[in-house]
């Protein structure tokens, strides 16, 4: 293993934490003039970080980049990329997210996207392999698809550091999912969202005929007693 000086450590977390004790004195200066909320602004975010669900939302999506509070407006390579908009036409809708429907994008040809960074002759490595993930919760049960993942995404996206594979070695659950871990790493993020309207997205395979909810452990007799 590379041995790591630890006096570098602590520097580098000084001169960080040095760095964003100035920027945060001069921003208060800056804008201590505007603490107080715009009327009907309150509580809003801005669209670099809208995905934190627990703000209120900016009402108009998708902005071409010089509006959109992540690229800078000041620099000329901004106005350069095509608005988000103008790009998504045509292609099959979602009515969540971004209200793109990327899997059938991808599946009916509507996009052909590079694989590799350098060499555009590089084919992805697709693994048809469904997981199902039986939820004890009378929803419906979750299946994992790695087809429509494998189109976009390296095994090392998820592999080993997010989920070990190995069907049912990862414990998850939706307060996981919700606070951006296991498939919250991307859903909510840069791919479709938690929603009411998505939740079939995730949870399509019907529960069994027979099926009963398990018994709670506080139910079950206490063999003590
Ligand atoms: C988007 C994330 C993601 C990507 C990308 C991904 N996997 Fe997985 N993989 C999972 C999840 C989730 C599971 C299920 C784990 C569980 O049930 O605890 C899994 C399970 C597995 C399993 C265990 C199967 C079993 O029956 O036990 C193998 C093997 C596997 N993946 C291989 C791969 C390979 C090879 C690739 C690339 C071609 C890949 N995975 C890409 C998320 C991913
Ligand atoms: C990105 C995929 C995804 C979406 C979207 C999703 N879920 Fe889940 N959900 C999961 C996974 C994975 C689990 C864990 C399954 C297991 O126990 O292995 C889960 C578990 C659950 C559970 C069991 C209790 C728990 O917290 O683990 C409930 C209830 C649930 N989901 C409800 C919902 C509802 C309601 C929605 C829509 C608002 C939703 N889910 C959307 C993937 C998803
Ligand atoms: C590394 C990023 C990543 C992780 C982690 C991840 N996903 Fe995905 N997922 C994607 C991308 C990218 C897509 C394709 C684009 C889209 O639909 O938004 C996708 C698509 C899907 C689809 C296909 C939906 C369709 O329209 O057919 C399902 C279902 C899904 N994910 C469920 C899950 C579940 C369940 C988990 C956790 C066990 C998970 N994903 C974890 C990135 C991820």
């Amino acid at each position: 293993m590379k041995k790591i000086n630890f006096a570098t450590i602590v520097a580098a977390g000084l001169v960080c934490f040095a760095a964003g004790a100035l920027a945060a004195t001069e921003g208060a200066t800056k804008d201590s003039m505007q603490l107080k909320p715009v009327k009907g602004e309150e509580g809003k975010v801005s669209a670099a970080n809208t995905f934190n669900r627990l703000l209120k939302k900016d009402k108009a999506r998708n902005l071409p980049p010089p509006e959109d509070g992540i690229h800078d407006a000041d620099n000329e390579g901004t106005h350069v990329l095509q608005p988000p908009l103008v790009a998504f036409e045509g292609l099959p809708k979602t009515d969540f997210g971004n209200y793109v429907d990327w899997v059938q994008s991808l599946q009916k040809g509507f996009l052909n996207p590079r694989y590799d960074r350098v060499d555009p002759t590089v084919e992805p490595l697709v693994m048809d392999l469904d997981i199902v993930r039986e939820v004890k919760a009378s929803v419906p049960d979750v299946v994992f698809p790695h087809k429509p993942h494998t189109q976009w995404l390296h095994c090392s996206n998820c592999h080993p550091a997010i989920f070990i594979p190995q069907k049912n070695a990862n414990q998850i659950n939706m307060s996981a999912i919700l606070l951006g871990q296991k498939c919250g790493v991307c859903h909510g993020k840069v791919s479709f969202p938690i929603t009411t309207l998505s939740c079939k997205k995730c949870h399509s395979k019907p529960k069994p005929d027979d099926w009963k909810p398990p018994l709670s452990s506080a139910s079950v007799k206490n063999p003590w007693r």
